[in-house]
């Protein structure tokens, strides 16, 4: 039955042949946002054929892909993989610097943390099977509802057969790693249904106050729900302490981070909005974090600044280090995002090794005593993947070619 689902969609894009021999289904420009959008979870190996960690994993991830076809239902969940050397436009779009990588692609978007467990197919099947277990958690009453760590999406229904309970399952699909979803049915909860109507929630780690869904979003609306409940629930700007900082290292996304006086309170709101206003778009491939400056001087002290220079901003990519040049431009939505545009094109990097780029009209000609060309220096390095758990993990980045 789903092998007769598989074929009908893939044949023209694949070849029979290349199905029926198995293994990961390969993905490209011409198929990828088919394929991602119609599974809920696509677990991507980004990989380049001259990489020999790549060589080494390929027929493991393809004997994984077979196992996770035959144990669990290939409409909901599969494995494939993307030659990054002829898929430019998507080694791009998902920031890919290092093979392989291994990426979760969750209902269409990218799961926050890429996959770091063992490589063996048991592996990826057990982690798959976690992945799609149901998300949500039911409760009888509000007595049971706990503190917890991360934020909560609680929804209340009249019946669990209710398109607006669908659509609360979707989203929970889509936040299950950023927030613990809760649902209770029937009438114990009809005091917190206004009107008799299905009712969605947020409450926060450290705050009794709950906040409603605003009427305006229908339940049903899945996209809208989703946007709210991520928007609500996931703080958008972390504290990073010594306590968090492995968690959120663990998040593979680079850090940006402003570094500031404990007493300097002021700072750290006005970020929060340039972030929750500006840079929202940019959630995806960066974490937006503060720190204490004083705490945390030893990063600070390896850009070669101290605490005269607080408040700053800076990106950790957890290779490098570098500066946003000036603090007062951060209200600047412009050149906040070209800051981390050029983080995630490589040119912060390469203007480090070679100085800012000229256009090349304006570009003086090389003489004999100014080469064109400076010469290299290195940015200083990453501090904050030193917090970051010990890897187990065997990956190349594209800096050590
Ligand atoms: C809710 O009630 C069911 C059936 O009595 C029970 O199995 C379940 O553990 C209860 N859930 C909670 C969260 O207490």
């Amino acid at each position: 039955m789903s092998n007769t689902f598989h074929i009908i969609i893939f044949l023209p894009l694949l070849g029979l042949l290349k199905f029926a021999a198995g293994g990961a289904l390969q993905l490209t420009a011409n198929n990828f946002d088919k394929v991602v959008g119609s599974t809920e979870l696509v677990l991507i190996n980004f990989y380049a054929d001259w990489c020999r960690f790549s060589n080494m994993l390929e027929p493991i991830w393809d004997e994984g892909a077979d196992l996770v076809a035959k144990k669990l239902d290939s409409k909901r969940v599969l494995m494939a993989k993307v030659d990054c050397d002829k898929e430019d436009k998507l080694s791009s779009r998902f920031h890919i610097t290092k093979y392989p990588t291994l990426k979760l692609i969750r209902n269409g978007h990218p799961a926050k943390k890429e996959y770091r467990g063992q490589r063996s197919a048991e592996s990826f099947l057990k982690f798959l099977e976690e992945e799609i277990r149901d998300p949500v958690r039911f409760i009888n009453s509000t007595e049971d509802l706990k503190e917890e760590k991360k934020g909560q999406v609680i929804g209340y229904f009249e019946s669990p057969n209710s398109y607006s309970y669908q659509s609360f399952m979707k989203m929970a699909s889509s936040l299950k790693d950023e927030c613990v979803i809760i649902a209770g049915f029937g009438p114990e909860f009809r005091a917190f249904m206004p009107g008799g109507e299905d009712m969605v929630i947020v409450r926060k780690p450290s705050s009794l106050d709950d906040i409603a869904m605003p009427p305006d979003v229908p339940v049903t609306d899945t996209a809208r729900l989703t946007d709210w409940a991520r928007r609500t629930c996931v703080p958008l700007v972390r504290e990073i302490t010594f306590e968090n900082a492995e968690e959120l290292t663990e998040e593979g996304l680079p850090f940006l981070i402003l570094f500031h006086l404990p007493e300097d309170t002021e700072t750290p709101k006005r970020f929060l909005r340039v972030v929750e206003k500006d840079l929202y778009s940019e959630k995806d491939g960066i974490q937006f974090l503060t720190a204490d400056g004083l705490t945390f001087a030893h990063p600070l002290h390896h850009l070669g600044k101290s605490k005269k220079d607080l408040p700053l901003i800076a990106i950790d990519s957890f290779r490098h280090m570098y500066v946003f040049p000036d603090i007062k431009d951060m209200e600047d939505p412009v050149k906040m995002k070209q800051f981390i545009a050029d983080l995630h094109s490589g040119k912060l990097h390469r203007e480090f090794h070679y100085g800012p780029q000229q256009p090349a009209a304006a570009a003086p000609a090389p003489t004999r005593d100014q080469p064109s060309t400076p010469a290299p220096t290195s940015p200083p390095e990453s501090v904050f993947k030193k917090l970051g758990p010990s890897g187990s993990r065997y990956s190349l980045l594209k800096d050590e070619l």
